[in-house]
Protein backbone atom coordinates (compact mmCIF):
# COMPACT_ATOMS: atom_id res chain seq x y z
CA UNK A 1 0.00 0.00 0.00
CA UNK A 2 2.89 2.59 0.72
CA UNK A 3 4.49 1.92 -2.93
CA UNK A 4 0.98 2.50 -4.30
CA UNK A 5 0.00 6.09 -2.41
CA UNK A 6 3.83 7.04 -2.56
CA UNK A 7 3.27 6.43 -6.74
CA UNK A 8 -0.04 7.99 -7.05
CA UNK A 9 0.94 11.35 -4.60
CA UNK A 10 4.02 11.65 -7.57
CA UNK A 11 1.61 11.24 -10.03
CA UNK A 12 -1.25 13.50 -8.89
CA UNK A 13 1.47 16.30 -7.26
CA UNK A 14 4.26 16.29 -10.07
CA UNK A 15 6.65 14.46 -7.61
CA UNK A 16 6.84 12.98 -4.43
CA UNK A 17 9.91 14.20 -2.81
CA UNK A 18 9.60 15.03 0.53
CA UNK A 19 6.20 13.13 1.54
CA UNK A 20 5.64 10.54 4.43
CA UNK A 21 3.20 8.29 4.49
CA UNK A 22 0.35 7.96 7.73
CA UNK A 23 -2.26 5.61 8.52
CA UNK A 24 -5.14 6.22 10.53
CA UNK A 25 -7.94 2.97 11.37
CA UNK A 26 -11.60 2.82 11.02
CA UNK A 27 -13.31 1.39 13.65
CA UNK A 28 -16.25 -1.02 14.75
CA UNK A 29 -18.29 -1.09 18.05
CA UNK A 30 -19.34 -4.15 19.92
CA UNK A 31 -21.57 -3.09 22.39
CA UNK A 32 -23.30 0.47 23.35
CA UNK A 33 -24.82 2.37 20.64
CA UNK A 34 -26.04 6.11 21.44
CA UNK A 35 -24.89 6.08 24.26
CA UNK A 36 -21.78 8.30 24.07
CA UNK A 37 -23.99 11.44 24.00
CA UNK A 38 -25.80 10.13 26.83
CA UNK A 39 -22.65 9.89 29.34
CA UNK A 40 -23.09 6.15 28.82
CA UNK A 41 -20.35 3.64 28.51
CA UNK A 42 -19.34 2.12 25.08
CA UNK A 43 -17.15 -0.21 23.84
CA UNK A 44 -15.56 -0.66 20.34
CA UNK A 45 -12.28 -1.00 19.13
CA UNK A 46 -10.18 -0.09 16.06
CA UNK A 47 -9.60 -1.97 12.91
CA UNK A 48 -6.57 -3.13 10.43
CA UNK A 49 -8.33 -1.41 8.08
CA UNK A 50 -8.30 2.34 7.82
CA UNK A 51 -6.97 5.63 5.93
CA UNK A 52 -3.62 5.76 4.11
CA UNK A 53 -2.68 9.25 3.58
CA UNK A 54 0.80 10.83 1.62
CA UNK A 55 1.38 14.13 3.11
CA UNK A 56 3.66 17.03 2.56
CA UNK A 57 4.74 20.40 3.97
CA UNK A 58 4.26 23.53 1.50
CA UNK A 59 5.99 26.51 2.08
CA UNK A 60 3.05 28.72 1.31
CA UNK A 61 -0.89 28.30 2.67
CA UNK A 62 -2.05 26.87 -0.02
CA UNK A 63 -3.97 23.16 0.23
CA UNK A 64 -3.92 20.60 -2.59
CA UNK A 65 -6.19 17.54 -1.50
CA UNK A 66 -6.67 14.61 -3.96
CA UNK A 67 -8.52 11.24 -2.75
CA UNK A 68 -8.25 7.85 -4.57
CA UNK A 69 -11.56 6.97 -3.34
CA UNK A 70 -13.42 10.08 -5.17
CA UNK A 71 -11.02 9.89 -7.95
CA UNK A 72 -13.73 11.91 -10.07
CA UNK A 73 -12.93 15.19 -8.44
CA UNK A 74 -9.78 15.23 -9.23
CA UNK A 75 -7.17 17.49 -6.95
CA UNK A 76 -9.59 20.07 -5.33
CA UNK A 77 -7.51 23.22 -4.00
CA UNK A 78 -8.24 25.63 -1.22
CA UNK A 79 -5.71 27.16 1.58
CA UNK A 80 -5.64 27.89 5.15
CA UNK A 81 -6.79 31.20 5.17
CA UNK A 82 -10.23 29.79 3.65
CA UNK A 83 -11.13 27.05 6.23
CA UNK A 84 -14.83 28.44 6.69
CA UNK A 85 -17.24 25.79 8.25
CA UNK A 86 -20.01 24.71 6.05
CA UNK A 87 -22.33 22.02 5.80
CA UNK A 88 -20.59 18.48 4.25
CA UNK A 89 -20.06 19.54 0.91
CA UNK A 90 -17.18 16.73 -0.01
CA UNK A 91 -14.84 14.92 1.66
CA UNK A 92 -12.37 17.80 2.28
CA UNK A 93 -14.50 19.25 4.94
CA UNK A 94 -13.06 16.83 7.05
CA UNK A 95 -9.43 17.44 6.91
CA UNK A 96 -10.12 21.40 6.40
CA UNK A 97 -12.54 21.33 9.66
CA UNK A 98 -9.69 19.32 11.27
CA UNK A 99 -6.71 22.40 10.50
CA UNK A 100 -10.02 24.87 11.67
CA UNK A 101 -10.30 23.24 15.04
CA UNK A 102 -6.47 23.35 15.93
CA UNK A 103 -6.60 27.16 14.92
CA UNK A 104 -9.71 27.29 17.48
CA UNK A 105 -7.68 25.65 19.75
CA UNK A 106 -5.05 28.37 19.88
CA UNK A 107 -3.01 26.29 17.03
CA UNK A 108 -2.71 27.96 14.40
CA UNK A 109 -1.66 25.64 11.01
CA UNK A 110 1.18 27.59 10.08
CA UNK A 111 1.46 26.11 6.39
CA UNK A 112 -0.29 24.43 3.80
CA UNK A 113 -0.14 21.01 2.81
CA UNK A 114 -0.36 18.63 0.31
CA UNK A 115 -2.66 15.92 0.70
CA UNK A 116 -3.84 12.33 -1.21
CA UNK A 117 -5.94 9.69 1.05
CA UNK A 118 -6.32 6.48 -0.03
CA UNK A 119 -9.13 4.46 2.75
CA UNK A 120 -10.17 0.96 2.17
CA UNK A 121 -12.69 1.40 4.96
CA UNK A 122 -16.44 1.34 2.69
CA UNK A 123 -17.62 4.80 2.89
CA UNK A 124 -20.72 5.59 4.28
CA UNK A 125 -20.49 2.30 6.28
CA UNK A 126 -20.42 3.12 9.71
CA UNK A 127 -17.10 2.30 10.20
CA UNK A 128 -16.01 5.79 10.78
CA UNK A 129 -14.22 6.97 7.75
CA UNK A 130 -14.67 10.12 8.32
CA UNK A 131 -13.27 9.91 11.93
CA UNK A 132 -10.50 7.67 10.29
CA UNK A 133 -9.92 11.26 7.98
CA UNK A 134 -9.94 13.21 11.18
CA UNK A 135 -7.69 11.86 13.05
CA UNK A 136 -5.38 10.65 10.53
CA UNK A 137 -4.81 14.91 9.68
CA UNK A 138 -4.60 15.62 13.17
CA UNK A 139 -1.90 13.13 13.29
CA UNK A 140 -0.21 14.63 10.29
CA UNK A 141 -0.03 18.11 11.44
CA UNK A 142 1.25 17.16 15.09
CA UNK A 143 3.96 15.38 13.22
CA UNK A 144 4.55 18.09 10.60
CA UNK A 145 4.65 21.25 13.22
CA UNK A 146 5.40 19.75 16.68
CA UNK A 147 2.00 20.27 17.87
CA UNK A 148 1.66 19.31 21.98
CA UNK A 149 -1.31 16.87 21.85
CA UNK A 150 -1.74 13.79 22.96
CA UNK A 151 -4.13 11.07 20.90
CA UNK A 152 -6.65 11.76 23.52
CA UNK A 153 -6.55 15.64 22.17
CA UNK A 154 -6.32 14.23 18.34
CA UNK A 155 -9.57 12.63 19.23
CA UNK A 156 -11.30 15.62 20.87
CA UNK A 157 -9.98 18.32 18.18
CA UNK A 158 -11.28 15.36 15.72
CA UNK A 159 -14.95 15.71 17.50
CA UNK A 160 -14.61 19.40 17.83
CA UNK A 161 -14.38 19.84 14.00
CA UNK A 162 -17.11 17.70 13.41
CA UNK A 163 -19.50 19.06 15.92
CA UNK A 164 -18.66 22.99 14.73
CA UNK A 165 -17.02 22.40 11.41
CA UNK A 166 -19.28 19.70 9.96
CA UNK A 167 -22.66 20.16 12.23
CA UNK A 168 -22.66 16.39 12.75
CA UNK A 169 -23.34 16.86 16.93
CA UNK A 170 -21.53 13.35 17.37
CA UNK A 171 -20.26 11.72 20.56
CA UNK A 172 -16.29 11.25 21.35
CA UNK A 173 -16.79 7.30 20.74
CA UNK A 174 -15.15 6.80 16.73
CA UNK A 175 -12.22 9.40 17.07
CA UNK A 176 -11.61 8.18 20.76
CA UNK A 177 -11.38 4.68 19.70
CA UNK A 178 -9.87 5.43 16.36
CA UNK A 179 -6.95 7.90 18.33
CA UNK A 180 -6.55 5.18 21.06
CA UNK A 181 -6.84 2.13 19.07
CA UNK A 182 -4.70 -0.89 20.35
CA UNK A 183 -4.34 -4.35 18.55
CA UNK A 184 -6.21 -6.96 20.10
CA UNK A 185 -8.42 -4.81 22.61
CA UNK A 186 -11.73 -3.10 22.39
CA UNK A 187 -11.61 0.19 24.38
CA UNK A 188 -14.09 0.16 27.42
CA UNK A 189 -14.82 3.83 27.57
CA UNK A 190 -16.91 5.97 30.12
CA UNK A 191 -17.75 8.60 27.91
CA UNK A 192 -18.86 10.52 31.27
CA UNK A 193 -15.34 11.67 32.17
CA UNK A 194 -13.35 9.54 29.35
CA UNK A 195 -12.06 7.39 31.76
CA UNK A 196 -11.25 4.04 29.91
CA UNK A 197 -9.42 0.21 30.00
CA UNK A 198 -8.05 -1.93 26.98
CA UNK A 199 -9.71 -5.00 27.48
CA UNK A 200 -8.11 -8.15 25.49
CA UNK A 201 -10.52 -9.40 22.86
CA UNK A 202 -9.17 -13.24 22.09
CA UNK A 203 -11.98 -14.99 20.51
CA UNK A 204 -11.38 -18.23 21.15
CA UNK A 205 -12.20 -20.38 17.86
CA UNK A 206 -14.52 -17.30 16.68
CA UNK A 207 -13.67 -14.27 14.48
CA UNK A 208 -15.53 -10.52 14.24
CA UNK A 209 -17.37 -10.66 10.73
CA UNK A 210 -18.70 -7.21 9.81
CA UNK A 211 -21.97 -7.31 7.26
CA UNK A 212 -22.23 -3.67 5.41
CA UNK A 213 -26.10 -3.43 4.20
CA UNK A 214 -24.71 -1.50 0.91
CA UNK A 215 -27.29 1.22 2.35
CA UNK A 216 -25.49 4.49 2.43
CA UNK A 217 -25.58 6.85 4.85
CA UNK A 218 -23.78 9.88 6.27
CA UNK A 219 -24.75 11.27 9.42
CA UNK A 220 -25.71 14.70 8.46
CA UNK A 221 -28.41 13.11 6.50
CA UNK A 222 -29.65 11.03 8.97
CA UNK A 223 -31.82 10.84 11.91
CA UNK A 224 -28.80 10.94 14.05
CA UNK A 225 -29.07 14.91 15.51
CA UNK A 226 -32.45 14.09 16.57
CA UNK A 227 -32.44 11.17 18.11
CA UNK A 228 -29.80 12.98 20.49
CA UNK A 229 -32.18 16.15 20.78
CA UNK A 230 -34.56 13.69 21.94
CA UNK A 231 -32.31 12.72 24.31
CA UNK A 232 -31.76 15.94 26.13
CA UNK A 233 -35.20 16.69 26.58
CA UNK A 234 -36.45 13.57 28.17
CA UNK A 235 -33.10 14.63 30.74
CA UNK A 236 -34.51 17.80 31.14
CA UNK A 237 -37.52 16.44 31.86
CA UNK A 238 -36.15 13.92 34.29
CA UNK A 239 -33.76 16.13 35.72
CA UNK A 240 -36.91 17.99 37.03
CA UNK A 241 -37.34 14.85 39.42
CA UNK A 242 -33.73 12.94 39.85
CA UNK A 243 -30.10 14.79 40.10
CA UNK A 244 -28.22 13.26 37.11
CA UNK A 245 -25.94 15.04 34.48
CA UNK A 246 -26.90 12.07 31.98
CA UNK A 247 -28.87 9.08 31.19
CA UNK A 248 -26.28 7.25 31.71
CA UNK A 249 -26.12 8.43 35.82
CA UNK A 250 -29.27 6.17 35.46
CA UNK A 251 -29.75 2.17 36.22
CA UNK A 252 -32.54 0.29 35.18
CA UNK A 253 -34.51 0.43 38.81
CA UNK A 254 -34.11 4.29 39.11
CA UNK A 255 -34.85 4.74 35.44
CA UNK A 256 -38.60 3.33 35.94
CA UNK A 257 -39.22 4.92 39.30
CA UNK A 258 -39.00 8.16 37.28
CA UNK A 259 -40.01 7.99 33.76
CA UNK A 260 -43.22 8.36 33.92
CA UNK A 261 -42.30 12.11 33.94
CA UNK A 262 -41.05 12.21 30.76
CA UNK A 263 -43.97 12.93 28.46
CA UNK A 264 -43.82 11.43 25.25
CA UNK A 265 -44.13 7.46 24.60
CA UNK A 266 -41.56 8.20 21.69
CA UNK A 267 -39.00 10.20 24.07
CA UNK A 268 -39.35 7.74 26.52
CA UNK A 269 -38.67 4.91 24.32
CA UNK A 270 -35.39 6.87 23.75
CA UNK A 271 -34.33 7.15 26.84
CA UNK A 272 -35.10 3.89 28.08
CA UNK A 273 -32.80 2.73 25.47
CA UNK A 274 -29.85 4.93 26.36
CA UNK A 275 -29.89 3.74 30.30
CA UNK A 276 -30.99 0.17 28.93
CA UNK A 277 -27.53 -0.01 26.48
CA UNK A 278 -25.29 1.53 28.86
CA UNK A 279 -26.20 -0.98 31.17
CA UNK A 280 -26.03 -3.38 28.77
CA UNK A 281 -22.42 -2.74 27.89
CA UNK A 282 -21.02 -2.54 31.33
CA UNK A 283 -22.50 -6.39 31.63
CA UNK A 284 -21.37 -7.29 28.38
CA UNK A 285 -17.66 -6.07 29.27
CA UNK A 286 -17.99 -7.89 32.43
CA UNK A 287 -19.38 -11.38 30.77
CA UNK A 288 -16.12 -10.94 28.54
CA UNK A 289 -13.84 -10.90 31.35
CA UNK A 290 -15.44 -13.66 32.99
CA UNK A 291 -15.06 -15.36 29.13
CA UNK A 292 -18.12 -15.52 29.12
CA UNK A 293 -18.68 -14.97 25.14
CA UNK A 294 -22.14 -16.69 24.91
CA UNK A 295 -23.37 -13.68 27.59
CA UNK A 296 -21.28 -10.77 25.81
CA UNK A 297 -23.20 -12.43 22.26
CA UNK A 298 -27.11 -12.64 24.05
CA UNK A 299 -26.57 -9.03 25.42
CA UNK A 300 -25.57 -8.00 21.51
CA UNK A 301 -28.54 -9.37 20.07
CA UNK A 302 -30.62 -7.58 23.16
CA UNK A 303 -28.72 -4.17 22.14
CA UNK A 304 -29.75 -4.83 18.40
CA UNK A 305 -33.03 -5.23 19.93
CA UNK A 306 -33.35 -1.69 21.41
CA UNK A 307 -32.08 -0.04 18.64
CA UNK A 308 -34.86 -1.50 16.44
CA UNK A 309 -37.45 -1.21 18.53
CA UNK A 310 -37.32 2.00 21.00
CA UNK A 311 -34.62 3.55 19.24
CA UNK A 312 -35.67 3.11 16.02
CA UNK A 313 -32.67 3.86 14.13
CA UNK A 314 -32.35 0.18 12.03
CA UNK A 315 -34.58 -0.20 9.18
CA UNK A 316 -35.20 -3.15 7.02
CA UNK A 317 -31.74 -3.80 5.85
CA UNK A 318 -29.94 -3.31 9.23
CA UNK A 319 -32.88 -5.76 10.82
CA UNK A 320 -32.75 -8.00 7.72
CA UNK A 321 -28.96 -8.57 7.86
CA UNK A 322 -28.80 -9.30 11.90
CA UNK A 323 -32.06 -11.37 12.07
CA UNK A 324 -30.93 -13.90 9.35
CA UNK A 325 -27.60 -13.97 11.64
CA UNK A 326 -29.71 -15.14 14.43
CA UNK A 327 -30.36 -17.86 12.06
CA UNK A 328 -27.36 -19.49 11.81
CA UNK A 329 -25.38 -22.09 14.20
CA UNK A 330 -22.26 -20.46 15.68
CA UNK A 331 -23.33 -16.94 15.35
CA UNK A 332 -22.54 -16.01 19.02
CA UNK A 333 -23.87 -12.55 18.60
CA UNK A 334 -25.29 -10.06 16.03
CA UNK A 335 -26.06 -6.64 15.79
CA UNK A 336 -26.71 -3.27 14.10
CA UNK A 337 -23.23 -0.83 14.34
CA UNK A 338 -22.39 2.65 14.77
CA UNK A 339 -24.91 5.42 13.86
CA UNK A 340 -27.85 2.89 12.58
CA UNK A 341 -30.17 3.66 9.06
CA UNK A 342 -27.89 1.72 7.25
CA UNK A 343 -24.35 1.31 7.34
CA UNK A 344 -22.86 -2.09 8.84
CA UNK A 345 -23.84 -4.95 11.59
CA UNK A 346 -21.52 -6.32 13.38
CA UNK A 347 -21.46 -10.60 14.17
CA UNK A 348 -19.05 -12.74 16.12
CA UNK A 349 -19.07 -16.14 14.36
CA UNK A 350 -17.37 -19.66 14.94
CA UNK A 351 -14.53 -20.35 12.63
CA UNK A 352 -16.35 -22.92 11.11
CA UNK A 353 -19.90 -21.21 10.83
CA UNK A 354 -18.42 -18.29 9.02
CA UNK A 355 -18.06 -19.72 4.85
CA UNK A 356 -22.55 -20.55 5.46
CA UNK A 357 -22.91 -17.44 7.51
CA UNK A 358 -21.76 -15.11 4.79
CA UNK A 359 -23.32 -17.67 1.91
CA UNK A 360 -26.80 -17.72 4.25
CA UNK A 361 -27.14 -14.18 5.00
CA UNK A 362 -26.16 -13.13 2.15
CA UNK A 363 -28.49 -14.77 -0.11
CA UNK A 364 -31.32 -13.77 2.10
CA UNK A 365 -30.23 -10.25 2.41
CA UNK A 366 -29.83 -10.23 -1.83
CA UNK A 367 -33.11 -11.95 -2.32
CA UNK A 368 -35.05 -9.68 0.22
CA UNK A 369 -33.77 -6.26 0.06
CA UNK A 370 -32.77 -6.36 -3.63
CA UNK A 371 -28.49 -5.74 -3.97
CA UNK A 372 -25.99 -7.80 -2.28
CA UNK A 373 -24.43 -7.15 0.96
CA UNK A 374 -20.21 -6.99 1.41
CA UNK A 375 -18.67 -9.13 4.38
CA UNK A 376 -15.66 -8.53 6.19
CA UNK A 377 -13.85 -10.74 8.61
CA UNK A 378 -11.75 -8.48 10.45
CA UNK A 379 -8.99 -7.68 13.03
CA UNK A 380 -8.38 -5.30 15.47
CA UNK A 381 -5.46 -3.28 14.98
CA UNK A 382 -3.84 -0.05 16.86
CA UNK A 383 -4.43 3.94 16.35
CA UNK A 384 -2.55 6.08 14.06
CA UNK A 385 1.17 5.73 13.13
CA UNK A 386 3.82 7.20 10.48
CA UNK A 387 4.44 4.23 8.40
C1 LIG B 1 -21.92 7.63 15.29
C2 LIG B 1 -21.34 8.77 16.12
C3 LIG B 1 -20.88 8.25 17.47
C4 LIG B 1 -21.96 7.44 18.17
C5 LIG B 1 -22.55 6.41 17.23
C6 LIG B 1 -23.74 5.71 17.82
O1 LIG B 1 -20.93 6.71 14.96
O2 LIG B 1 -20.27 9.39 15.45
O3 LIG B 1 -20.45 9.35 18.25
O4 LIG B 1 -22.94 8.28 18.70
O5 LIG B 1 -22.96 6.99 16.00
O6 LIG B 1 -23.36 4.93 18.89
Amino acid sequence: MKELVLKKFAEVFGDGTGAEVYFAPGRVNLIGEHTDYNGGHVFPCALTIGTYGVARKREDNKLRFYSMNFEQLGVIESSLEDLVPSGEADWTNYPKGVMWAFGEKGMKVPFGMDLLLNGNIPNGSGLSSSASVEVLTGFILRDFFGFEVTNQDLALIGQYAENHFNKVNCGIMDQFAIAMGKKDHAIFLDTADLSFEYAPIALKGAKIVIACSNKKRGLGDSKYNERRAECETSLAELQQVVKVKALGDLDEAAFEKFASIIKSDVRRKRAKHAVYENQRTIRAVEALKANDVAEFGRLMNASHVSLRDDYEVTGIELDTLVEEAWKIDGVIGSRMTGAGFGGCTVSIVKDEAIDSFIEKVGAAYKEKIGYGADFYVVEIGDGPGRL
